[in-house]
């Protein structure tokens, strides 16, 4: 029997629905909502109404794109959080009516849990290669940084994670300061490219074992820029791509010597970016160059896979579904991180 999985993701700005089928990627739809970036951040009510304008015609396309029909739909997956509490009941209550009208199960899923899987997702034919389990995480987000070893479809464990702010926050923060549109963490991306990385240096944040910290190099930089300002008005015009450079290079290096501390720790060689950050170009050379220096293997998602995406949505609820995983119609969505899987 084919088990065909509609997957719903509204946890911030981004609208999207995908279809998997039998454990492969049919179709994948985004609506992204530009209105947001005029305020310089995600500005909860109007994601919320920007979802149920959305919600409908992107199940529709993703539907007609997977070339089935709803009555073939065996379950909806959806994001239950963490996120906007507003954005989530939107997918949730599309999920919840949907799977009511037509009597199929309903899955919740952990946002967070979806990413990491992401580095699963592939067409029918593509043959990706997959990692083995157990492998470490390294799941960097606009909302959280953590490092996991991933026990199984359904089971992993943080050994890392931020104190205070998360890698994407840090990318935001940053770009925000440099007069950069929201999100900036693709700005900072773009015009590092050009830049030297080394041109200018930041502090390093001193946080024992595995965890995070990037409010100190948020506000090493703020100051950073507040003294160069001072000497020269068009400092950030003038030094753009070097300062993109430079900010990226910092961050990277903190995600990597983590990275390389915890695949000391645990043992582990198969390690996987997740996460909107792991769109980054500077960190994804940064895990393959680490990974023939340290003899790892290296698993990326693809660029659209590694931002927020309802494939990822969808494979999760694929794997809950093979288990009977169901959610509930009680279920309500969570703002806050719950626990892991
Ligand atoms: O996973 P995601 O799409 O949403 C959350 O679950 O948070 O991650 C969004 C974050 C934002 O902070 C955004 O700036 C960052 O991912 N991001 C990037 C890049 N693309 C997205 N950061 C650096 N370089 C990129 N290319
Ligand atoms: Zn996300």
């Amino acid at each position: 029997m084919d088990i065909i999985i509609l997957g719903i993701e509204s946890s911030c700005d981004d609208t999207s629905a995908a279809i998997i089928h039998n454990g492969f990627i049919s179709s994948n739809k985004i609506a992204n909502q530009d209105i947001h970036r005029e305020y310089g951040g995600v500005v909860p009510e109007l994601a919320s109404r920007a979802h149920q304008q959305n919600i409908v015609p992107v199940v529709e396309s993703a539907i007609r794109n997977a070339g089935i029909k709803k009555q073939d739909i065996s379950a909806v997956a959806f994001t239950r959080g963490p996120g906007l509490m507003g954005a989530l009941l939107v997918g949730s209550s599309f999920a919840k009516g949907f799977t009511l009208s037509r009597k199929i199960p309903l899955i919740d899923v952990n946002h967070l849990h979806a990413h990491i899987l992401s580095v699963f997702l592939q067409t029918k034919g593509e043959n990706k290669a997959q990692p083995p389990f157990p492998f470490l995480c390294l799941l960097v987000s606009g909302g959280h940084t953590q490092i996991l070893i991933v026990h199984d479809y359904l089971k992993s464990e943080i050994i890392g994670q931020t104190i205070d702010d998360a890698a994407g926050e840090a990318f935001d923060k940053c770009a925000k300061v440099m007069g950069l549109p929201y999100p900036g963490g693709p700005f900072i991306d773009k015009y590092a490219a050009e830049g030297n990385p080394l041109a200018f240096s930041f502090n390093k944040p001193q946080i024992k074992e595995l965890d995070f910290s990037f409010s100190g190099l948020k506000t090493s930089f703020l100051y950073f820029l507040r003294d160069k300002l001072k000497e020269e008005k068009d400092f950030i015009d003038k030094n753009q791509a070097d300062i993109c450079a430079s900010i990226q290079h910092s961050i990277i290096t903190i995600l990597m010597e983590k990275l390389i501390l915890a695949s000391k720790k645990t043992g582990i060689q198969h390690i996987a970016l997740a996460g909107g950050v792991s769109a980054n170009s500077g960190l994804r050379k940064g895990l393959i160059e680490g990974g023939i220096q340290n003899n790892w293997h290296v698993y990326i998602p693809e660029v659209k896979y590694s931002t927020d995406n309802a494939a990822m949505i969808a494979l999760t609820g694929y794997h809950k579904f093979m288990l009977g995983e169901y959610g509930n119609l009680a279920d309500t969505p969570f703002a806050r991180i719950k626990s892991q899987l």
